[in-house]
């Protein structure tokens, strides 16, 4: 087992005169659930995407699952996935027909069986017919939570996967995410606005800012760092500093 999942050298990534994400460094250890959090625009969703190749990096580098993802693209991906709540799946698939698509994609053994084991853990079975394009945001989001795990990925990317959650299907799906983790031992970095997602789920937490990292450690350590009593107190605390060093 390679003991660092994700390493992150020097990332940078400008839009024309946009510099979305500054020279970032960090890892992620096996197992680990790293929490990626910031203002809107702070460039999380960005770093997402590099580390999924859909964008290319400017300058930097990122080694997943110990290869270089710009020399071993695919084999790489065939170990990871992504959900995101910003992202639909094909709205006019049944959703058991969206993810038996992604799996036969993914090349996922005993599928059927996976595709339900799935839908009953995050109780969609009883919208298996259902078209997908007709689902609350809240169940598209479920859905696409089990897309991610149809290949049992080695690297799970969410991108704020709680954002359309009612108080209680976020609090059901952190539980459920947390299970599968201690089942699997997969690695999960997590972005999210949502400051109990990031408590709960997070082993550490890098915090962004303007595209640079200006705090890493786990929660306690951010919030002796910020003297803030809550994580939403450090948030804001930076959110509203004016440019912080990066770490
Ligand atoms: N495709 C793009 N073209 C131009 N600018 C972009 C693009 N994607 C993101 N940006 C800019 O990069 C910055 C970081 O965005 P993003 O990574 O989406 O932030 P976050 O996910 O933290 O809210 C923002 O200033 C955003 O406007
Ligand atoms: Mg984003």
């Amino acid at each position: 087992m390679v003991e660092k999942i994700v390493e992150v050298c020097q990332l940078r990534k400008e839009f024309g005169d946009t510099v979305a994400v500054e020279s970032i460094s960090f890892d992620v250890r096996a197992g680990e659930i790293l929490g990626l959090l910031g203002a809107n625009g702070a460039g999380k969703t960005t770093t997402i995407h590099m580390l999924l190749g859909l964008i290319t990096p400017t300058a930097g580098s990122i080694k997943i699952l110990g290869s270089d993802l710009s020399h071993d693209r695919v084999r790489i991906l065939q170990r990871m996935n992504f959900a995101s709540a910003y992202q639909s799946l094909p709205y006019n698939l049944k959703v058991w027909e969206n993810l038996y698509v992604f799996a036969e994609i993914y090349g996922v053994k005993n599928s059927k069986d996976k595709i339900q084991e799935l839908l009953d853990r995050f109780e969609l079975s009883h919208l298996q017919k259902q078209k997908t394009g007709m689902l609350s945001a809240g169940e598209q989001t479920r859905l696409s939570l089990c897309k991610s795990l149809l290949n049992d990925p080695d690297l799970l990317l969410l991108d704020e996967p709680t954002a359309s959650l009612d108080p209680d299907q976020a609090d059901k799906v952190r539980k459920l995410l947390l299970a599968l983790q201690a089942e699997t031992g997969m690695s999960i970095i997590n972005t999210s606005h949502n400051m109990l997602d990031v408590h709960e789920m997070c082993d550490r937490i890098l915090f962004m800012q303007r595209g640079r990292v200006v705090a890493a450690g786990s929660a306690d350590e951010i919030l002796a760092r910020f003297e803030s009593s809550t994580l939403e107190e450090a948030f804001i605390a930076i959110a509203r500093s004016p440019a912080m060093e990066r770490v």
